[in-house]
């Protein structure tokens, strides 16, 4: 199954899409993080893309596309995989459609208050290798510390409350059109993505299997 999770930053696309996958044994592709890890690795595109990432900006289209679309000409993307932060504009859109591979099934579109994202995420911790939590909601087991490898947990730098501020609003001026667009495809299902992590995880399978 092909899959694109769409919503504003700390709607949970990516907390969703990576228990999703691991149900439906499809890679969860999430194009912040590879770009995280183009920046931890210094590589051109890493430092390409690290002064729009930390304002809170768009990494340029032909940058991320180019990313985007020799992954999932990977092997393990055949069978199917689900797209956490792309695309996040018209033109990624159309790229992503024209691209082989790129006709996707379902438009997953998680809705949450604008108060909630807030408290999400200022209160979310990652570790270096990306594994996130939440101090009140999804805490560690040991303060500080990820579960999963042991790794320092901090705050994301694009996750200042002035950051975030411009995120939503590149969110509303540039993602939220796709709304529009994916509707006209038919694709769209929307999930109330507040409540319980494994409650809104059942809601997403139950919508994409219909
Ligand atoms: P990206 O990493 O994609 O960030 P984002 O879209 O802003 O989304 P977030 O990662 O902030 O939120 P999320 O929805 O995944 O929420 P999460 O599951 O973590 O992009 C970062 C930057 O990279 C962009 O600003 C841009 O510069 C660049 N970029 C990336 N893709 C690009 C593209 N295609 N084109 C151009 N530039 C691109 O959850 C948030 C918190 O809430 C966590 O702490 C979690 O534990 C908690 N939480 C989750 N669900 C719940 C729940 N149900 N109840 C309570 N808490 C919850």
């Amino acid at each position: 199954m092909r899959l694109i999770f769409l919503g504003p930053p700390g709607a949970g696309k990516g907390t969703q899409a990576s228990r999703v996958a691991t149900i439906l044994d499809v890679p969860h592709i999430s194009t912040g993080a590879m770009l995280r890890d183009h920046i931890a690795d210094g590589t051109d595109l890493g430092r390409q893309a690290a002064e729009r990432m930390e304002a809170g900006d768009l990494v340029p289209d032909d940058l991320v596309i180019a990313m985007l679309t020799d992954r999932i000409a990977g092997e393990d993307a055949v069978p199917g995989f689900i797209l956490d932060g792309f695309p996040r504009n018209l033109a990624q859109a159309r790229a992503l459609r024209a691209s082989p591979g790129g006709v996707v099934d379902r438009v997953v579109l998680l809705i949450v208050d604008e108060s909630e994202i807030v408290r999400r995420i200022s209160g979310r911790r990652c570790c270096s290798r990306g594994h996130t939590f939440h101090l009140d909601d999804q805490p560690p087991a040991r303060p500080g510390v990820c579960d999963v490898d042991g790794d320092p947990l901090e705050q994301r730098p694009d996750d200042s409350e002035e950051v975030v501020r411009n995120r939503l609003a590149v969110y509303g001026r540039e993602t939220e059109p796709l709304i529009g667009y994916y509707e006209e495809l038919g694709l769209i299902v929307e999930i109330k993505a507040s409540g319980p992590i494994p409650h809104i995880t059942k809601q997403i399978l139950e919508a994409v299997r219909a």
